[in-house]
């Protein structure tokens, strides 16, 4: 069995988030074995333990970064925990290899709708940073789930709040199966 290791950058996953911390939870049940590594509980200062994070990368097989899409990127807390954990000598230059060949999956929710991804910005645009990261770094990118339409805007009204469940359970439906083709 290949080792999983999951990220979440959401940067408030207990306190201010609907979709992730439904996914994340799920996440938690249906892959008991998977190292889970939530960036908002571990570092609330933003102060990433960088020693600590490269074990984690050098032990997995199959990483996962889980976040919520923030100004058509991910959130500062994950682009923190990149810019520090993925250093030359590391991840890339002539001694860099810890990243080579682990498979990068990317799993993400906007709250625009997926209609509002069309041609003239598709999906797969916020997805390219972390494409030409994975090709710096010998990883293997290997797609993303995503889910639109789980907007703070809806959180008052149950019956979006119902549909947004829904989507936010399927979401972690869609990303295990993906896992588990690669595991
Ligand atoms: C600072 C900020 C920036 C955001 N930028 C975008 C964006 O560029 N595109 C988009 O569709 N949604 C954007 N959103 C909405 C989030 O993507 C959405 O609330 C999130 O995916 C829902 O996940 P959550 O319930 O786990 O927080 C933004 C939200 C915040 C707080």
């Amino acid at each position: 069995m290949k080792n999983i290791l999951i990220i979440s950058g959401h940067p408030a996953l207990r306190d201010n988030s609907f979709a992730n911390k439904i996914i994340m939870e799920d996440l938690e049940k249906l892959l008991p074995d998977a190292t889970f590594d939530c960036l908002s509980d571990l570092y609330p200062d933003y102060l990433i333990d960088v020693e600590a994070e490269q074990k984690k990368l050098v032990a997995a097989d199959i990483i996962v970064l889980q976040f919520p899409i923030f100004w058509y990127s991910m959130p500062s807390l994950l682009a923190k925990w990149m810019e520090d954990v993925f250093i030359h000598g590391f991840s890339h230059g002539t001694t860099g290899k810890a990243l080579v060949h682990k498979k990068l999956l990317l799993s993400f929710t906007t709250g625009a709708p997926e209609s509002a991804y069309d041609a003239s910005f598709p999906v797969e645009a916020m997805a390219e940073r972390f494409v030409r990261t994975a090709g710096l770094t010998g990883m293997d990118y290997v797609g993303f789930i995503y889910t639109g339409r789980v907007s703070y805007s809806l959180r008052a009204d149950a019956e979006k709040r119902a549909e947004m469940a829904a989507a936010s359970h399927a979401h972690a439906q869609r990303l295990v199966e993906k896992i588990q083709s690669l595991a």
